[in-house]
């Protein structure tokens, strides 16, 4: 990754700050982008080659700003993550219309808008890679998180769809698909969703956000150069999607 400007929103906590510390480790130089400004400045702070960049990736007009800067303080990236994400558990039928829009916004259509800020640049230099973070919701359903499930799995169609677009330019892009991890977002879920996740994961824990950061950091790099459109469980083997 030597040398190599990412991206990654949701970069001040959980998986997307594993992500910045597993690229940034490598030698790529890393913009932490998240909501919030000082959760992003203490990922910024924690390691050398990291600078942070407050954005809310709902607002299609902040993301083209973030992409603004990005290109003109380090040139076209090659490499993006969206890991931004938020939901709140609750029964479906409770979900208000602005709920549901703010989950819509965050979870599907901040992947679009940050897709279409960098991809234009990518395309021009023929080549990159970009890494969306879904949820095993998105894959099989899960209780509690309907409409975020819904925005999660239109997050996989449209890794697929946009791994066939941007192919021709040699451009990848793939999705890793997150089970119950070990983050704030998951800790604030109600207990009694927690504890039966928990027993059903075939490995009795959560995951650990490096352990999906991991799965970020291989379709990041070279040695995913021939894998397009695909999506990664890391669920502890909780999900065997076919
Ligand atoms: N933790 C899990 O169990 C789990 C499971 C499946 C998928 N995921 C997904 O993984 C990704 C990372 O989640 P996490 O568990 O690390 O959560 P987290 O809450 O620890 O981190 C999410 C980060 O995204 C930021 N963020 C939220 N809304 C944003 C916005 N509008 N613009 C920019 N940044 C925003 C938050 O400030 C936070 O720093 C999310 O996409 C989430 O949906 C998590």
């Amino acid at each position: 990754m030597a040398d190599r400007v990412a991206v990654v929103t949701g970069a001040g906590s959980g998986i997307g700050r594993a992500v910045v510390f597993g690229l940034a480790a490598s030698g790529a130089r890393v913009v932490a982008a998240d909501l919030d400004d000082a959760a992003a400045a203490a990922t910024a702070g924690a390691q050398d080659g990291i600078v942070a960049h407050q954005v809310d990736v709902g607002d299609a007009a902040a993301v083209d700003a973030l992409r603004d800067r990005v290109l003109a303080e380090f040139g076209t990236p090659s490499i993006v993550v969206t890991a931004a994400g938020w939901d709140r558990t609750a029964p479906f039928v409770a979900a208000t219309e602005e709920f549901a829009r703010r989950v819509v916004d965050v979870n599907y259509l901040g992947h679009v808008w940050v897709a279409r800020a960098f991809l234009p640049a990518m395309i021009e230099a023929r080549g990159g890679a970009l890494v969306t973070i879904a949820s095993d919701a998105g894959r099989v359903g899960s209780s509690g998180e309907t409409v975020y499930a819904g925005a999660k799995g239109g997050v996989i169609a449209l890794t697929k769809s946009l791994a066939r677009e941007t192919a021709r330019y040699g451009i990848r892009v793939n999705c890793v698909s997150p089970g119950p991890t070990d983050t704030p977002l998951f800790a604030a879920q109600a207990e009694p969703l927690k504890e039966a996740l928990i027993k059903a994961i075939p490995f009795r824990r959560l995951a650990r956000p490096e352990e999906v950061a991991a799965a970020v950091q291989f379709f990041a790099s070279d040695a995913a150069s021939f894998i397009t459109g695909q999506v990664l469980s890391v669920s502890g083997g909780l999900t065997m999607a076919g």
